[in-house]
This record gives structure tokens, C-alpha cells and sequence, in this order.
């Protein structure tokens, strides 16, 4: 008899247990965000308690499937919001620090470099096993005043860019795989964008960049990054024989990365993104979705929600159906940190978690097509 009530207390306790355990797992956390999220059926039907917690995780299945999914960090909230680095560290295999690597931001004086939050970003990063992209060398945006208001000599010019791609580069050396070595240079009538670089250097600074990068740590990845030329047209166009110039002189390029900031009153053709990612292939080079995000003008519908779900998903239908696109990188993750707002008044909600950290119908769209097989 007391053998039996013994057992019967071990089979109870251990009930007790997995119950505690199950809650643990499945309870959204107070605070969190996800109490009380509308649950939506369908194919974008997602758990919506396991984002950044516990279950299936989108770096878990973008692995599967043969790429690396990402978004751009910002620096306030990595350190600021536990929740933020969470989810990051949970759902991401490949980071881009927003702001923390540009001109501005790391080289704010002529002779001086500050690296703190950016290496704040990369180490992170390397403790929970994400690819950095570097982002970005060259650019006009975001420059320090030291530079837009000297008046310097063509030669200062080419030694200010030297220098500051040799130092930068060199400080990650072995710990960025990849650059964003420039940044937007074509305009979208296809002409060279008229930046302080051009008229400072002349169109060789090109070239130059990219030697410069790769003799700074020649294991690097170097990529041309710009939006707009996602598709087939004028900048496009532009772009490839901008790249295609490159690889016939040798100049140590390798890939070239698709932006996408749209919006689904004009989403892009996908045929044509997968012809001009099949078209950079010809030319040995890889593709990566670097900046996407689909900002919805208010109010904030569930249609509407459910369009900026469907571009997600043919952005990543393409991703994965060419043979070169071998990265899928947001512009942030959540609502609640994202340049949309502040440079589209009006526009917002552009991420694949609103402003609470709850999934939205995007995050299911993207976990549903890289289960399909
Ligand atoms: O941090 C300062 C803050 O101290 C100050 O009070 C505030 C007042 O203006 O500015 C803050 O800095 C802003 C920064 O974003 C952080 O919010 C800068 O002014 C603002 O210019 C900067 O904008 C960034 C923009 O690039 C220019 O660098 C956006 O965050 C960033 O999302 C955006 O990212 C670009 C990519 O690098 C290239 N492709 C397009 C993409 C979107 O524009």
C-alpha cells in the first residue's frame, strides 16, 4: 500500500512539473507584448508567443533553406530594450549595424576614430554566431562636417578615402565577412550621383574603394549597395554595366546588394528582380536583399497588413528561387525602431514585428515559405 501511495506521489509531482514546464514555455512573458495579440488564421497563422522565446526560429529555417536572414540594429535599443536583443539574437543569423559604421559616425573628427558602438554591435553579433555587414564605407549621406566643409585638394580627397576605408576595414579585419563598400552612387536617370566623392576624386573613386577595401583585409566580401535597381530599368541598367566595368578590370567586387524600401502601392516585380539577380550571376557575383522594408501609409489596416505580408513573401520567393541570393536583410524588425516615420510623415508600421514586438502577418508570411519545400 505505501508502495503504491509512493508512486502515485512520484507520477503527480512529476505531472506538476511538465505542467510548470509547459506554462513556462508557452505563457507570453508580462510585458512582453504578445498578451492579447489578435491571432491570425490562415496561411500567416504564426505562434505568436514563440517570437525571440522558445520554438522554430526564422534563422533556424532560413538556414535549411541555404541563406541567411538579417536586420539592420540600432544601437539604442540593443542596449537599452532586453527584449530587443532577444528576439535579434533568437530569429537573426546576420546583422547590419544601421547608423554605427557610417562616415559620421566612426571617423566624427579629421584624425580621430570612434568604433565603440559599432564594435558594442560586432561583438554581439559574434556571441551569438550572426554574420556582420559592414555598412558603409563610401556614401555622401552622413558625412562629418570636418570633411563636407573642408576645402580640399583632389589628392587630400583620394588619401581622406584611403585612409578612412584602410583604417575601418582594418579594425574589423576577420570579424566583418562582408562591406558595403559603396553606397548609392547611381542616381535613378542612371548618371553617377553627383557626390562630394565624384566631384571631390573623379569616377575612378570607384575602382579605388574597393581596392583600397580588399587590400585592407582581402578575406572580406565586397558589395555595391544601392535601391531602386531592383528590377529591371534605366538605374538598373546603370548599375549592372557599373559592375559588369568593375569585374572585367578585376577590381575585387562580389556581390551586389537590393535595398527594397517600398511600399505596396508600388511593389515590384518579381520576375524582374529574379532576371537582374540571374544577370549579376552571369557575372560570377552574389545578391543580397540588404534594407527591406514595406511601409504602409496610415491608417494601419488588416488589408493592408496583409499586402505588406504578400511583398515580404515574394521578396523572399525571389531570394530563394535565384541561384545567387544567398542573404535576406530587413531594415530593422520591429516598429518600434524604424527610419520610416521620421523621414515618410504619414507612413509607418514597415517591419515584420509591430511596435509591441508581436508578429505581424509579414513574420508569418516569411516563416511559412521557408518551411515549404
Ligand atoms: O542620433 C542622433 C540624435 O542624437 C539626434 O538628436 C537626432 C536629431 O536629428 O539625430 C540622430 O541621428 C539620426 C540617426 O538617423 C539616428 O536616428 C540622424 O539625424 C539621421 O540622419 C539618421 O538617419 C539614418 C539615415 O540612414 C542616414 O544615415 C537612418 O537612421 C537610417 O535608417 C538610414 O539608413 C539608410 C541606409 O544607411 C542606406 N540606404 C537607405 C537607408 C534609409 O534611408
Amino acid at each position: 500500500m505505501r508502495r503504491l501511495g509512493d508512486r502515485i506521489a512520484v507520477v503527480a509531482l512529476m505531472l506538476l512539473l511538465v505542467a510548470a514546464v509547459l506554462r513556462i514555455s508557452w505563457e507570453p512573458k508580462p510585458g512582453s507584448g504578445a498578451e492579447g495579440q489578435i491571432r491570425h488564421s490562415g496561411p500567416a497563422a504564426v505562434a505568436v508567443a514563440s517570437v525571440g522565446m522558445v520554438g522554430t526560429s526564422l534563422r533556424t529555417l532560413a538556414r535549411a533553406r541555404g541563406i541567411r536572414i538579417g536586420a539592420a540594429v540600432a544601437s539604442g535599443p540593443l542596449h537599452g530594450e532586453p527584449r530587443y536583443a532577444e528576439i535579434l539574437r533568437h530569429e537573426f543569423n546576420v546583422v547590419t549595424p544601421e547608423n554605427a559604421m557610417k562616415f559620421e559616425w566612426v571617423h566624427p573628427r579629421q584624425n580621430v576614430y570612434a568604433f565603440s558602438d559599432a564594435d558594442a554591435i560586432v561583438a554581439f553579433a559574434r556571441a551569438n554566431d550572426m554574420q556582420v555587414r559592414g555598412h558603409t564605407l563610401v556614401w555622401h549621406v552622413s558625412l562629418p562636417r570636418w570633411l563636407t566643409g573642408g576645402n580640399f585638394t583632389r589628392s587630400e580627397m583620394r588619401d581622406i578615402l584611403r585612409e578612412h576605408i584602410h583604417e575601418v576595414v582594418r579594425h574589423f579585419r576577420g570579424q566583418v565577412e562582408v562591406w558595403d563598400v559603396l553606397n548609392e552612387a547611381v542616381a535613378d536617370d542612371g548618371s553617377l550621383e553627383k557626390t562630394i566623392w565624384l566631384r571631390g576624386i573623379g569616377p575612378e573613386y570607384i575602382e579605388l574603394a574597393f581596392r583600397w577595401a580588399h587590400e585592407a583585409d582581402p578575406q572580406a566580401r565586397l558589395f555595391y549597395n544601392d535601391n531602386g535597381g531592383e528590377g529591371l530599368g534605366r538605374k538598373s541598367d546603370a548599375i549592372y554595366s557599373l559592375i559588369r566595368g568593375l569585374v572585367q578590370r578585376g577590381a575585387p567586387i562580389h556581390g551586389v546588394g537590393f535595398q527594397f524600401h517600398i511600399n505596396p502601392e508600388s511593389p515590384p516585380n518579381t520576375r524582374a528582380v529574379v532576371a537582374n539577380m540571374d544577370r549579376l550571376a552571369a557575372l560570377g557575383l552574389e545578391v543580397h536583399v540588404t534594407e527591406l522594408d514595406v511601409r504602409i501609409k496610415k491608417p494601419v489596416t488588416e488589408e493592408k497588413l496583409d499586402a505588406q505580408a504578400r511583398i515580404y513573401g515574394s521578396i523572399l520567393g525571389a531570394c530563394l528561387s535565384a541561384r545567387n541570393c544567398r542573404a535576406f536583410v530587413m531594415w530593422g524588425f520591429t516598429d518600434r525602431h524604424s527610419w520610416i516615420p521620421l523621414f515618410f510623415p504619414g507612413w509607418g508600421a514597415g517591419l515584420i514585428l509591430d511596435e509591441f514586438y508581436r508578429p505581424k502577418p509579414a513574420y508569418g508570411a516569411l516563416m511559412d515559405l521557408l518551411r515549404e519545400r
